[in-house]
């Protein structure tokens, strides 16, 4: 396969352009991208939010180690890693810039970016009906939270989620951990593998025959006026959002720690693997908020779910599904499955986006592949669309200032595939 041949590259040719339309890889240059300090001027969402939620993050921390291997002092958090000399030559083409890893894909206790979000909204759930229940006393230690009186209290209680099947394992882990029930809601596309774990740890899995979209829709009017339960919506929750947005605290920390810089004249570009849009979106919101303009964020989607492209493209005046665009949804990417994007994001972030980058399934394959020989990094399909959309982007001369610039790859997913899995789908390449 020939990577490294010109994607097309549009913006502003009309409201879906006809490439997007004909499911063939294109680079999107989002002509509604507006400077930073307006958006978020306007925005509902602030800086404080996210340290808010950071501050979170760290109340749990001491529950966090006590229950789980793996994390630094109760930190969910992934290494930058650089990328080696032979496989950035490989990536970039002879394009100048760096090239870094964030590699969520090992991230401890599920393996994937969604826990950031999935895991932060049940202990978001799990300190509200604390609080309510008395049991927040001043000076607690929340390691006091896997412990008698909560678990009893959290075991009275639901935890429900929609999922293709990372979100629904972090709320399962999380939940489970902390003696909830959990009810995991799961699309046809969902894999049987992400269904069975969740059957190990005591979720039960409810399987629908339509797509993510209809999972999501059903588990929510299912749970809609239930006092005993909480709906995880992916579609539309603020503490997913917000959970996801603190990753940009880790970042931060970590290129300043490899001596980084990331300013006016030294752009940073992020590749983020989109579905509904909720992960990359709070990360590209919280970096946004620590850097300003000086942060670019590319979207990633498979060819036949650009479902974020084709919202931004159509306006945000009513959601708009990659299934009117002509496109069916099928990709080998289940993570990235999704025909409607979050509306809540796209409005939150659509004019921050600075391009959306859309790769077809053969690419996926072959990053897998090659960052498996290459670097020994154990990725899933949709972990692997982020070097595939760089790759693209850097061959058809984006950016401009690519000089100067910083390039990281969130790798969103993949540790915990199971043997069988991975070999299929590196036989595939
Ligand atoms: C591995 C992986 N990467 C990226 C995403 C995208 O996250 P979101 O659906 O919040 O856009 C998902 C979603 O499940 C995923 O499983």
């Amino acid at each position: 396969m020939d990577v490294t041949a010109q994607p097309r590259m549009t913006s502003g040719e009309g409201p879906i352009p006809a490439p997007v339309r004909r499911a063939e890889p294109t680079i999107w240059r989002n002509p509604h991208r507006r400077d930073a300090a307006s958006v978020l001027a306007a925005s509902a969402f602030s800086e404080a939010d996210m340290r808010g939620a950071e501050a979170r993050w760290r109340r749990f921390a001491p529950l966090l180690a006590a229950l789980f291997d793996g994390t630094d002092e109760g930190r969910i958090d992934s290494p930058l890693l650089p990328v080696g000399p032979d496989l950035a030559r490989t990536l970039r083409g002879g394009a100048p810039g760096s090239v870094w890893v964030k590699a969520d894909h090992d991230l401890p206790v599920t393996g994937c970016i969604k826990a950031r979000g999935g895991v932060y909204e049940v202990l978001a759930y799990a300190e509200t009906l604390a609080g309510a229940a008395g049991l927040l006393r001043p000076g607690l230690s929340y390691a006091a939270f896997a412990s008698g009186p909560f678990r009893e209290l959290f075991a009275r209680h639901t935890i429900a989620v929609g999922s293709t099947g990372n979100l629904g394992f972090s709320v399962g882990v999380m939940g489970r951990a902390l003696g909830f029930q959990v009810e995991v809601h799961m699309s046809h596309d969902a894999k049987a593998w992400k269904k069975q774990r969740l059957r190990e740890l005591g979720a039960r899995v409810v399987e629908h025959p339509g797509d993510y979209g209809l999972a999501v829709a059903t588990a929510r009017d299912a749970f809609r006026d239930r006092a005993d339960a909480h709906f995880v919506d992916d579609e539309d929750s603020v503490d997913l959002f917000l959970g996801y947005a603190a990753a940009a605290l880790d970042l931060q920390r970590q290129l300043a720690s490899a001596g980084i810089a990331v300013d006016g004249a030294h752009p940073l570009f992020v590749y983020l693997p989109c579905g509904v849009g909720g992960a990359p979106g709070g990360v590209a919101f919280g970096l946004t908020l620590l850097f300003g303009d000086a942060v670019r964020p590319v979207f990633v989607e498979p060819v036949a779910a650009p479902c974020m492209l084709v919202q931004l493209a159509a306006g945000l005046d009513r959601p708009v599904s990659v299934y009117e665009a002509g496109l069916d949804n099928r990709t080998a990417a289940d993570g990235l499955a999704v025909a409607s994007a979050s509306l809540l994001v796209a409005r939150t972030v659509g004019p921050l986006i600075d391009a959306v980058v859309t790769v077809p399934d053969a690419d996926l394959f072959h990053w897998l592949k090659a960052l498996w020989t290459g670097a020994g990094m154990r990725l899933e399909p949709s972990a692997a669309s982020g070097f595939a959309a760089l790759s693209r982007f850097l061959a058809a001369g984006m950016p401009a200032e690519a000089g100067s610039a910083t390039h990281v790859v969130w790798t969103t997913g993949g540790a915990h595939l199971p043997d069988a899995e991975f070999a299929a789908a590196l036989a595939q390449a």
